[in-house]
């Protein structure tokens, strides 16, 4: 943007047109009325909810900038490791022992993706490249090829019970705040497997403990925490049947994120509409 004046927000700050943004304070946006965009530094909006935007401004979040493949990756790499029993190979190696164990039938470890948007299509069909069964579940109906897909609230117990490896990519909004809780991953197939990509917030810690505990569940991968960076002590450290990253499974590539955003800059400026404006009132 050669013609833009770029400056660091600090309190008091000259007006701008555009703020871009990760966990903005509620100051930047009082001390800054007139803006028109707010260009957020990632995919989840949910930092925004409880925050007074300015009325004329449009929430822009980045539309996939080279997430949707990282996420892809992540979500493959745990499906597998955990339906391989990679983690079972690894220690055993690391005690000298070689052993084979039975292989598993995909037909019985079917996938089941919450939330197809942006990342979740792209997270679907990866795994159904892997000959796993897939199922999906949105708001709204939609039709992806190879994923059996439900929508809405009157069939996500269907979804559920569709699914032995729960993966979440919905946003996290008051609807889907504690989501993933006793009562529902207590549907899942027995053994389920939990890989919570999307925000801590949508997970009862607590809740998962138990259902790993009492064997209901076989395991979980975590990438995103309710406070972060997870607090040493938390019982997600250390548990055997949990593996946690730090929050890390599709991060912001600033080459991509710089493009996308400067470019969004321009066609607002144009009067152009562009994607990726978040629906408030949605929450997403
Ligand atoms: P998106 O394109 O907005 O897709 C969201 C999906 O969730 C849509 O399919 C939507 O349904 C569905 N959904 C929303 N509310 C729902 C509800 N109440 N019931 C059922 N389905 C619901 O978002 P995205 O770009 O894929 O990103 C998803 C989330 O991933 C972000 O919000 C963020 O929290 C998380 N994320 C995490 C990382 C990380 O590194 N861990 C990185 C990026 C993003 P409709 O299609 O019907 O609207
Ligand atoms: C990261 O978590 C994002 O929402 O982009």
């Amino acid at each position: 943007l050669p013609g833009a004046e770029v400056e660091e927000w600090r309190p008091g700050a000259a007006p701008a047109d555009h703020a871009v943004v990760w966990s903005p304070p509620q100051q930047l946006f009082d001390e800054q009325p007139q803006l028109k965009g707010i260009f957020n530094l990632g995919a989840g909006v949910d930092a925004f909810l409880k925050l007074r935007l300015p009325p004329g401004a449009r929430l822009v979040r980045l539309d996939d900038a080279g997430m949707s493949v990282q996420m892809a990756e992540y979500v493959c790499h745990a499906v597998i490791r955990h339906v391989r029993e990679l983690d079972v190979y690894e220690r055993d190696v690391a005690q000298g022992k070689w052993g084979f164990r039975k292989p598993r039938e995909r037909a019985d470890y079917p996938v089941g993706v919450m939330g197809l948007g942006v990342l979740g299509a792209r997270v679907a069909q990866a795994v159904g490249q892997f000959d796993y069964p897939v199922v999906g579940w949105s708001r709204s109906a939609k039709e992806i090829r190879g994923v059996r897909c439900f929508a809405g609230d009157d069939q996500f117990d269907a979804f559920l019970a569709a699914t032995r490896i729960l993966v979440c990519l919905v946003p996290l909004t008051p609807q889907t705040e504690n989501i993933l809780n006793r009562e529902t991953l207590s549907k899942l197939r027995p053994g389920g497997y939990l890989i919570n990509v999307a925000r801590g917030a949508h997970l009862v810690d607590a809740d998962l403990i138990a259902l790993l505990d009492s064997g209901q569940l076989a395991g979980a991968t975590l990438d995103v925490f309710r406070i972060e960076p997870l607090p040493a002590g938390h019982p997600f450290w250390t548990h055997p049947k949990i593996t946690v990253t730090p929050h890390t499974s599709a991060r912001t590539l600033r080459d991509e994120t710089i493009a996308q955003i400067a470019g969004k800059i321009q066609a607002l400026e144009r009067g152009e509409s562009v994607v990726g404006v978040v629906d408030r009132e949605r929450g997403y």
